[in-house]
């Protein structure tokens, strides 16, 4: 078992990360917020056949009412319809300010059930229970939740940090190999932006099974980075910046494809790729970085190519919720393991996309 410590003041909070965690949950839950009577369990239809069982057993074990809601699997649930499902049930559960949320599932289910918690009776305590990588590694830390609009992704959130997070890495061994390997794009974020050890790491595992075995120890080296990230800057007003590495290319080839051909760790990518390309040729990054992500990636079954014209790309990063003004912040490497923040133009944008030969319309 290893525990990464976030320290907020007092919304700090313990990431604690084991196997066969998930049948103790419920004890740790009752143990750390003693006044909840009861605890929601938000949970998605894929998931909640599979743990949700587990969680509300342990809960009531320990003296907790558990109800449970459970919404359609998939980004395209959420959405302020969804959200004024969970805000029903959670009324008619008889949920009350003393009472808490407990989020089961990857980051869709996080990101809702907290932005659930963070605004019924103008919020309540909120525990995340990842059970993707993807969800271990980022999502279900940091205090982000949001949902969708029809026309952009997490455009109506807040910052609400959970009371604590509890990874079973158990839960990794029954996710389809294509988000293991999803969430392994996001591992190789941190080693590309913080951590050229891990980074070097990660390109010595060669089966997913040797990828499991380590589970542990990757979840946590990327929890430790992402909770000092947080401490200094919760609100991403400027470190919190560089976890988007490959995100603002890497949003719009999953806006462009509409989010059904690239999973977001696949998207994301193919962002840190194209960039990388650009950034070596503009002399900001070590020449031969790119290769190197490429490989990585390529060795966790993830894309590096996308074909896409530049002005798709632009359409969409033009409504990035990042772009300030008539400029946005891009992430850029130097070398594997060190970043730094890049403040670009519009107008000087598609000297950082990839080259207008690959058009070819989706
Ligand atoms: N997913 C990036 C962040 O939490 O800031």
């Amino acid at each position: 078992m290893r525990t990464v410590h976030v320290a907020l003041g007092n919304r700090s909070y313990e990431i604690e990360i084991g196997q066969g965690l998930l049948p103790h949950v419920g004890a740790k839950i009752h143990a750390l917020l003693p006044r909840a009577a009861t605890v929601a369990v938000v949970t998605d239809s894929h998931v909640g056949p599979l743990y949700a069982d587990t969680l509300c057993r342990g809960l009531e074990a320990a003296g907790v009412r558990a109800p449970l809601l459970t919404f359609a699997a998939g980004e395209e649930s959420k959405n302020l319809t969804t959200l004024g499902r969970l805000y029903e049930g959670l009324a008619a559960a008889g949920v009350t300010r003393s009472d808490a949320v407990v989020a089961l599932g990857g980051g869709v289910t996080g990101d809702m059930a907290g932005l659930a918690a963070a605004t019924f009776l103008r919020g309540i305590d909120f525990v995340q229970v990842p059970t993707s990588l993807l969800a271990a590694v980022d999502s279900s830390v940091g205090g982000k939740v949001a949902v969708d609009l029809p026309c952009g992704k997490n455009l109506v959130g807040a910052f609400l940090q959970p009371k604590a997070v509890y990874m079973d890495t158990d839960l990794l061994r029954t996710l389809p190999a294509r988000f293991l390997h999803d969430g392994m794009a996001e591992v190789i974020k941190y080693g590309c932006i913080f951590d050229a050890d891990l980074f070097a790491d990660l390109g010595r595992l060669s089966s997913d099974g040797e990828l499991l075995a380590a589970a542990e120890d990757i979840i946590e080296r990327c929890c430790a980075h992402k909770a000092r990230v947080v401490e200094e800057d919760e609100r991403e007003t400027g470190r919190r910046m560089l976890l988007n590495f490959g995100h603002t290319l890497g949003h719009a080839v999953e806006k462009a494809f509409h989010y059904e051909t690239y999973s977001h760790g696949e998207a994301v990518g193919i962002g840190m790729v194209l960039l990388t390309r650009r950034t070596e040729a503009l002399g900001l990054t070590e020449p031969g970085t790119a290769d190197r992500i490429a490989a990585l990636l390529h060795q966790y079954s993830l894309p590096t190519e996308v074909r896409l014209a530049q002005d798709d790309f632009l359409r969409t990063i033009a409504l990035d919720k990042k772009k300030r003004g008539d400029a946005l912040t891009l992430v850029v490497l130097r070398a594997i393991g060190d970043s730094f923040l890049h403040r670009v133009a519009f107008r000087e944008l598609p000297a950082y996309l990839p080259e207008e030969e690959r058009h070819d319309p989706v």
